[in-house]
């Protein structure tokens, strides 16, 4: 996969040449290249942003340098994605524009995204990206706003920072065992049950005993009730998009126990619970 951010702070992104993604990179198993916007503008100052027209508080990122920035990392991703499918047909680079106004990003967005040939990362700064650059974008990307939650950060690198980690390994190759993958929070829709390691007893807290017990399908029937009541905890928001059609007779009684019904295949909340 090939991935380019464009952002006014190239050292925000040094982060990336850590850990797995800088290992990733460095087997080239992800091709990530980090670019200065502001080799793009054109006048003395090397100017990225302007006054907002309608007024109002802050600076607005100007359209040209953009312009320029996109249609460059464009066209150098698209001669490395030459290989690209065996139709030959090469895909549209996706654009993603970090922004608190976009749609969230999930799990979900990240194995679709790690999917893709070409990735470019758009960091706006200040108020944001003048619009048309998104509009003009939708002819050569497709453009795809995106936000980590709710909440605002200064700019677009943190958010970046948070969607290449997700990104990059769920690439083959760059999570050294794979079945790390299948076991952890958000794979099934459920935050991941707790989990501990030796000693067995520490500061008088000792493991939960099934885990010691040797019982593997107990303990696989634990790890899921733990997961059930962990969710319904922190996150019953996701317990209402869960499939609980085929839940076997433990596993709603265990739902039961904390409160929810399942109802045409759905969990419902008991009104009393
Ligand atoms: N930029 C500013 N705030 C953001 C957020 N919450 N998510 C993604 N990008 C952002």
């Amino acid at each position: 996969m090939r991935i380019d951010v464009v952002s006014i702070f190239p050292e925000y992104l040094a982060p990336l040449e850590l850990s797995l993604i800088g290992k990733a990179r460095q087997d080239g198993l992800l091709d990530l290249r980090v670019h200065d916007l502001r080799d793009f503008t054109t006048d003395r100052h090397r100017t990225v942003d302007d006054t907002p027209y309608g007024g109002g508080a802050g600076m607005v990122m100007k359209p040209e340098p953009w312009a320029q920035a996109l249609t460059a990392v464009a066209a150098e991703g698209s001669g490395d994605a030459a290989g690209a499918g065996d139709s030959g047909d090469a895909r549209k680079p996706v654009l993603i524009v970090p922004s608190p106004a976009g749609e969230r990003f999930t799990q979900a967005t990240a194995h679709q995204l790690a999917e893709e040939e070409q990735l470019v990362f758009a960091c706006g700064r200040y108020e944001g990206i003048d619009e048309r650059v998104l509009e003009w974008a939708a002819d050569h990307f497709t453009v795809r706003p995106m936000s980590l939650g709710d909440y605002v950060l200064n700019g677009g690198e943190v958010a970046v920072l948070a969607m290449v980690e997700a990104i990059g390994r769920l690439l083959p190759g760059v999570v050294g065992n794979p079945e790390s993958l299948v076991e952890e929070s958000h794979s099934d829709g459920l935050l991941e049950y707790p989990v501990y390691t030796k000693p067995s007893s520490w500061r008088d807290r000792d493991v939960p005993a099934v885990l010691l017990s040797g019982n593997h399908g107990k303990i696989a029937q634990w790890r899921r009730h733990e997961q059930y009541r962990r969710t319904a905890e922190r996150r019953p928001d996701l317990l209402a998009e869960f499939d609980a059609g085929k839940l076997p007779r433990a596993d709603r009684t265990a739902f039961a126990d904390l409160g929810y019904d399942v109802v045409d295949g759905r969990l419902k909340r008991r009104p009393d619970a």
